[in-house]
């Protein structure tokens, strides 16, 4: 069939059928690889601390919105940082390297969802990279109130989906059991 004619039939099928005959938002799949987001920033003089190496608030800042982008791509709805995992900066990231981030949601509860995130260090001139750390972030859903909101449920398609969901479900645990304690002290 030549194109506008395609075109022609299409246009007609959504005047008749309205949105309806259209894939939805809530009918759309919302698999890890949906939700998977990657950023990438040169290290520049103004990132630098004392000592000379990239500033750990710098790094933070990066993960926080890399990880942000992954759990509203999950939801579609605005959502907040809840809470960051411990982060161990084990190594120095040097100003002048190349920092890439990669984010994905791990699991989802009714209105919350952790992200992780790998953290990798290039050096541009020679393309070695590091992997120089790795952190868990908890995010909330909200709607117009602010109110923590539902959010659709999370498909595992791999194997690296399954072992990372369970890992995260573990920690889940762990972070609401801490909840419990924080909530009981004086
Ligand atoms: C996030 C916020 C809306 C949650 O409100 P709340 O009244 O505490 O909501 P709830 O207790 O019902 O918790 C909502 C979800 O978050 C989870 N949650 C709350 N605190 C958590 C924590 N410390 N760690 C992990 N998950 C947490 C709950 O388990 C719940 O998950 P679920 O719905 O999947 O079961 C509210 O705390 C807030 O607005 N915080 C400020 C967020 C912000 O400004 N962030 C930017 C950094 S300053």
């Amino acid at each position: 069939m030549p194109r506008f004619a395609q075109w022609l039939t299409l246009a007609r099928r959504c005047i008749f059928h309205g949105m309806s005959q259209l894939p939805s938002a809530s009918a759309a799949r919302h698999t890890v690889a949906q939700s998977r987001h990657e950023s990438t920033a040169l290290m520049m003089p103004t990132d630098e601390n004392v000592r000379g190496h990239v500033f750990g608030g710098a790094i933070l800042a990066m993960l926080d919105k890399t990880a942000a982008v992954a759990a509203m791509r999950h939801s579609r709805q605005p959502c907040v940082t809840v809470s960051v995992d411990r982060v161990d900066f084990r190594e120095a990231i040097m100003v002048g390297e190349l920092v890439i981030m990669k984010a994905s949601v791990n699991w989802v509860g009714r209105t919350s969802m952790e992200v992780g995130v790998r953290v990798e260090a290039e050096n541009i001139l020679t393309g070695v990279r590091r992997h120089t750390h790795s952190c868990y972030t908890t995010f909330v859903a909200i709607d117009e109130a602010g109110r923590p909101s539902p959010v659709p449920p999370l498909e595992l398609e791999t194997e690296d989906d399954r072992r990372r969901h369970a890992a995260a479900t573990a920690r889940r645990q762990r972070r609401l059991e801490e909840r419990k304690t924080e909530r009981r002290s004086p």
